[in-house]
């Protein structure tokens, strides 16, 4: 007799960095917990675990999200990319060579959620959506530039306890450079 189905658990196949994970879990867990401890994908990293800080961002379909706020289970059927899929394969994503090239970290710690917030952020301007600190919103005014006062802005929600702002938005300033100059090269 196939056993009854749990009220509390469940399992679910997740899509993460292309590859698809089947696991059981609570219906509690976080897509942060299931990523670290069921799956030892530990490259997010835990701060607050209540959504202030940062640390555990992600890409869900593309957007960032905090992965201690989301459920698991309310993550299935969507496509997750965390810190270890963002390279291609020994090649690091511009992002990446930028922190890296730049120091924009010190102990490491936030730099996963940095980065995975950084390329929502080159994602989301190339997109036109404004930031808060947006003066002309008019869509025929096109992208705010990005400049240090929007990078600071936009990647507010990332937390550093080292204080490695000033080279961390040096960095997602470099990474814009490098992907305007790798779009301009294609319509060249
Ligand atoms: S650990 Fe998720 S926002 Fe701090
Ligand atoms: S580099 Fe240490 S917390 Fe940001």
């Amino acid at each position: 007799m196939a056993p009854a189905p749990s009220p509390t658990s469940s399992v679910i196949t997740l899509t993460i960095n292309g590859e698809k994970h089947t696991l059981p879990v609570d219906h509690r867990t976080t897509l942060l917990d299931a990523l670290r401890d069921h799956l030892d994908l530990t490259g997010t990293k835990k701060g607050c675990d209540q959504g202030q800080c940062g640390a555990c961002t992600v890409l869900l379909d593309g957007r960032r999200a905090v992965s201690c706020l989301q459920l698991a289970v309310a993550a299935e059927g969507r496509e997750v990319t965390t810190i270890e899929g963002v390279a291609d394969g020994d090649r690091l994503h511009p992002v990446q060579q930028a922190f890296l090239d730049l120091d924009g970290y010190q102990c490491g710690y936030c730099t996963p959620g940095q980065i995975c917030s950084a390329l929502a952020v080159l994602e989301e301007h190339a997109e036109g959506w404004p930031s808060a600190v947006t003066t002309d919103v008019r869509p025929e005014a096109g992208p705010a530039p990005l400049t240090p006062e929007e990078i600071r802005e936009r990647m507010s929600g990332n937390l550093c306890r080292c204080g490695a702002y000033v080279s961390i938005v040096q960095a997602v300033a470099r990474a814009a450079e490098a992907r305007t100059d790798r779009n301009e090269e294609v319509v060249a």
